[in-house]
């Protein structure tokens, strides 16, 4: 639906409050080891600020079937079912629960708003392979080809040397080949434990520090990154790559084609996209949530495609204790 810039605007700003408020409410679960009283606080804040955005919105990526999730379960309608902005949502209340029970860096609050119809459907694939790019290099590199050539193309659109260049990998098993190729080839790795959407929007960022991402990670979190990158004019492409046994069945009984990298345009179909990331712990991307002399501060990445427009704000909250 074609909206505004003023209504684009006002839509983004409001749905900041949404991110701000899961980020608030995990914040009193951090470095508690407790994953899903934190998960579950900011799912619930997360589901209650919702209620107050003008959009109508259908969850498509949220917390799991309605059996297992009793907010911000796929298919669950949020917001106003009046508004004229009939939408997709993908929620992750938490995208790091592993930092935030152990008192990491680096997790956030995250939520992608797109128009209805337009975000991919994850169906039984949990994990996906990626490779983000910055804008510069959108198009020239083919995520098929091995490595070495990847960054060697890479190194070339950007105008650095490989070793001069930065690629954000998960740390798991799965992907040490990957990291030993990245080596051979020169380049850097910043391994990070969890956390891949700050690693695609950091390499989708020129002059972030981080150049690629690359490695399989969860599918979701592939459909959320892209809808910000649609709106950061960077690269992200995903193939589907189950890992779990169950997973590569349900899969194949689904008939889905885990050989075919999809483009971002397939990933989130529209250009018409809206992504706030608010940090719970200080990461890369952004501050985490800080309480001092009856105020609580907080830091939220606000994304809007149409306009192409980032921006980080910086907002000082009263605390709700005092
Ligand atoms: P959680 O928020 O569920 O902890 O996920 C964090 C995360 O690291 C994602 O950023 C990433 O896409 C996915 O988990 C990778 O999954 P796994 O840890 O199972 O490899």
């Amino acid at each position: 639906m074609a909206q505004s810039p003023q209504a684009q605007s006002d839509l983004v700003f409001a749905l900041r409050r949404v991110t701000e408020r899961a980020a608030c409410a995990a914040f009193d679960w951090i470095g508690r080891g407790k994953s899903n009283e934190g998960d579950k606080a900011a799912v619930d804040a997360m589901r209650a600020a919702l209620e107050d955005i003008d959009i109508d919105g259908t969850v498509v990526i949220g917390e799991g079937e309605k059996d297992e999730a009793p907010q911000l379960y796929n298919g669950e309608r949020v917001g106003r079912p009046d508004a004229a902005f009939k939408a997709d949502i993908a929620v992750d209340p938490v995208e790091g629960t592993s930092y935030l029970a152990k008192g990491l860096t680096n997790a956030l609050a995250v939520i992608a708003v797109a128009p209805a119809g337009s975000l991919m459907s994850p169906g039984p694939a949990f994990y996906m392979e990626k490779l983000a790019v910055p804008p510069k290099a959108k198009g020239k590199i083919d995520p098929a080809w091995p490595t070495k050539k990847r960054l060697e193309e890479l190194a070339k659109v950007l105008g650095k040397d490989i070793c001069d260049l930065t690629v954000f990998v998960l740390e798991k098993p799965r992907h040490r080949k990957l990291v030993e190729d990245i080596y051979d080839a020169g380049a850097r790795v910043a391994l990070y434990p969890a956390g891949d959407v700050a690693g695609a929007l950091l390499a989708a960022m020129p002059g972030s520090g981080i150049d690629a991402l690359m490695g399989t990670g969860g599918t979701p979190e592939g459909i959320m990154s892209a809808c910000a990158i649609r709106g950061l004019g960077g690269e992200f492409l995903g193939r589907l790559d189950p890992q779990l046994q169950t997973e590569k069945q349900a899969v194949e009984a689904a008939g889905l084609d885990t050989r075919r990298w999809c483009k971002l345009e397939e990933l989130a179909s529209s250009p018409d996209v809206f992504f706030c990331a608010t940090g719970i712990t200080t990461g890369l991307m952004l501050e985490g949530v800080e309480r001092s002399d009856g105020q609580t501060k907080v830091q939220t990445l606000m994304i809007t495609g149409q306009t192409r427009e980032r921006q980080i704000l910086t907002n000082y909250l009263p605390d709700p204790r005092t």
